[in-house]
């Protein structure tokens, strides 16, 4: 059986770490994983007003969550957080009110920084949310990965077998993690 996860990105930026990060996962992905992306760049800012009459962005982006088995979230980390087009995603896909679709979705976390710490805080952060949202994170393992130049080239390659070694392990456990929750 092959599982759909849809990722989504947490970095608008053309350049981004995250997104090359994002890249060499759907290189590394075994076969029974396929990813696809889950675009967030044009959505509006969430306002509830708008809940009675969901914008077509809003609805294709819950039908996208909807029809992916789990989510995976490859995000940057701004401020000790994550990055509000992230939040903004979600506030969309948790509503209108009673039509959460992230409700019961595995999903996981990883994410990129040069900094030493990398993104751990943000995906702490994220983790509370997805707890919130009823949506069964993967524990273990954490992905914090410490960017360093030419880690990951621009077509995704990553150039540290460690690393790429880490990532697989890391695609492995959330498959099990979404074969325990979808059964
Ligand atoms: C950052 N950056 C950053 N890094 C970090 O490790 N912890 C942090 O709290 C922050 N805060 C932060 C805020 C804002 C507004 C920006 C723009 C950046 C640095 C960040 O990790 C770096 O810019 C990455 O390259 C961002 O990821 P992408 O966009 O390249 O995927």
């Amino acid at each position: 059986m092959t599982y759909r996860v849809g990722y989504i990105v947490g970095s608008l930026s053309q350049r981004s770490i995250n997104r090359r990060l994002a890249k060499a996962l759907t290189k590394i992905a075994p076969h029974d994983l396929e990813l696809v992306e889950i675009p967030i760049a044009d959505l509006p800012l969430y306002n509830h007003d708008l809940d009675d009459d969901y914008p077509e962005t809003g609805r294709r982006l819950k039908a996208q969550v909807e029809e992916a088995d789990a989510i995976l979230f490859v995000t940057p980390e701004y401020n000790r957080s994550i990055p509000g087009a992230v939040k903004n995603a979600i506030d969309w896909v948790t509503r209108p009110w009673g039509s959460n679709s992230l409700n019961g979705k595995p999903a996981a976390v990883i994410g990129a920084s040069i900094g030493a710490i990398s993104t751990a805080v943000a995906q702490q952060h994220l983790k509370s949310i997805l707890a919130f949202t009823n949506s069964p994170v993967l524990g273990q393992p954490e992905a914090y990965v410490q960017y360093t130049e030419g880690l990951i080239t621009e077509n995704g390659e990553v150039t540290n077998e460690t690393t790429a070694e880490f990532l697989a392990l890391f695609l492995n456990a959330f498959t099990e993690h979404i074969k325990r929750n979808l059964g």
